[in-house]
């Protein structure tokens, strides 16, 4: 029997993408992954409740607490070696990672937008900005994109994208809560089991999906 591959997912917020992952191993969508632990960079997430009530261990690195971003990353790593961890996934996580972390877990950084990259992504595209930039934009079709995390802000090699069409009357709030539902919960389930499957393989900018 093959071993499950370690996932760490980090969270900032509410947590709806982790409990999609929560979901997906619990119905063996996600069979090839186990969710070992879950870090969030606030003591209030919601997530961390989550994963409480589904037995999976947590660990709060609050960002606050560290001068800046290579003490804070070099924590982060610290709890994720000691745990064996083979892949992480930022599910909502709202803080950006240096170089050394992105480096040592080289193409094994999976993060959901909830936009089709190259659109309304980068710096200060994140959470509901997001939506009101496709609204205020008027773009007919948005949608969320799985990829893999590289230096590049939210500008990784594609794993999975799904379109979401963008409806008269929408708020930045209606159309979130429907691309969550439409693409992010289906196809971040999906990128962790074809990584956990050794389906995944990176060509330059190109992400191959093996059977
Ligand atoms: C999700 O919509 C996710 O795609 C987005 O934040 C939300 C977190 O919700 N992430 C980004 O914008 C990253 N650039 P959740 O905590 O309920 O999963």
């Amino acid at each position: 029997m093959d071993v499950k591959k370690n996932i760490a997912v980090l969270v900032s917020g509410g947590g709806t993408n982790l409990q999609a992952l929560i979901d997906a191993e619990k119905d063996d969508r996600l069979k090839s992954g186990k969710i070992k632990l879950v870090l969030s960079s606030s003591p209030d997430a919601y997530a961390l409740t989550r994963a409480n009530d589904n037995g999976i261990e947590t660990c709060v690195a609050d960002k606050k607490k560290y001068p800046g971003r290579s003490e804070y990353c070099t924590a982060l790593l610290n709890e994720l070696d000691s745990r064996s961890i083979d892949l992480i996934i930022l599910a909502g996580f709202m803080y950006i990672l240096d170089s050394e972390f992105i480096n040592r877990y080289k193409n094994a950084i999976i993060n959901i937008h909830p936009a089709l990259i190259p659109s309304f992504c980068g710096d200060g595209f994140y959470g509901i900005r997001v939506h009101e930039a496709a609204l205020n934009y008027g773009v007919k079709l948005t949608g969320a994109t799985a990829h893999f995390v590289t230096e590049v802000t939210d500008g990784g090699p594609i794993i999975l994208q799904k379109a979401v069409e963008i409806k008269e009357g929408d708020t930045p709030q209606i159309l979130q809560r429907r691309v969550m539902e439409q693409a992010e919960w289906q196809i971040l389930p999906l990128a962790a089991e074809l990584f956990c499957a050794g389906k995944l393989s990176v060509e330059g900018r190109t992400v191959k999906i093996s059977e």
